[in-house]
């Protein structure tokens, strides 16, 4: 499962590569989400976690990987872990369903690596059989909003007052993705 993905220039002009995860992956991994856990941005991790943590983490990933309950995409820039995207496929009745969610470290925003990791986990769902795709977004959160809504997600709805961040109560915007149109 170390197969390059797909290799492009982004708008900056760097080099990115996307592959899937490998079990020697764990140092970048772990140092990703301190940074970002860290940083206090837009996702549900609101402080670094702690290696044994991130070692649980890991390995559910990687097994859930390996049963194709879930796809993961990492990004790097020259060499670099820039951060990553994921799909989680549903249980039970909601097996034809996936969960996404993406980020990256913040030197690496803002030059289109974010729509790029999008584009191919969308085509790794098809791949994986899904119907449609969901996910939830903070109502703040402009660059995530733009890029899902760039590529065709629709807003299901909005939760008040569903995220603590920062000492205030933020709005929760759920999307989703059709995958098929029968
Ligand atoms: C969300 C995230 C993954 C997007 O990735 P990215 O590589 O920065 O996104 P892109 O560069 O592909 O696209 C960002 C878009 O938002 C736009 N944008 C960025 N800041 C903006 C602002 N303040 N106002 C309006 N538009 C803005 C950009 O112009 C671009 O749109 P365009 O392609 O039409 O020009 C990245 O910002 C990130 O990791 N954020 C922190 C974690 C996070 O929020 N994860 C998502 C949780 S739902």
């Amino acid at each position: 499962m170390n197969k390059q993905l797909t290799s492009f220039r982004s708008k900056k002009g760097n080099d990115v590569v996307f592959r899937y995860p490998q079990k020697t992956d764990f140092a970048d991994m772990y140092s990703f989400a301190c940074d970002i856990g860290s940083e206090d941005t837009f996702v549900a991790l609101d402080a670094p976690p702690t290696e044994s943590e991130e070692r649980d983490f890991f390995g559910r990933m990687m097994q859930d990987v390996e049963q194709k309950e879930s796809v993961y995409i990492m990004a790097y820039v020259g060499g670099t872990f820039a951060g990553n995207g994921r799909v989680n496929r549903g249980k039970g009745r909601h097996r034809h369903m996936g969960s996404m969610g993406i980020s990256l470290r913040v030197a690496f925003r803002n030059e289109g690596i974010g729509t790029e990791l999008m584009k191919s986990l969308i085509d790794e769902a098809k791949a994986l059989g899904l119907r449609l795709l969901t996910l939830s977004c903070f109502e703040n959160n402009v660059p995530a909003l733009r890029v899902y809504e760039k590529l065709g997600f629709q807003k299901a709805g909005t939760i008040p007052g569903a995220i603590a961040y920062k000492g205030s109560y933020i709005n929760e915007v759920h999307l989703f993705l059709p995958l098929v149109t029968e």
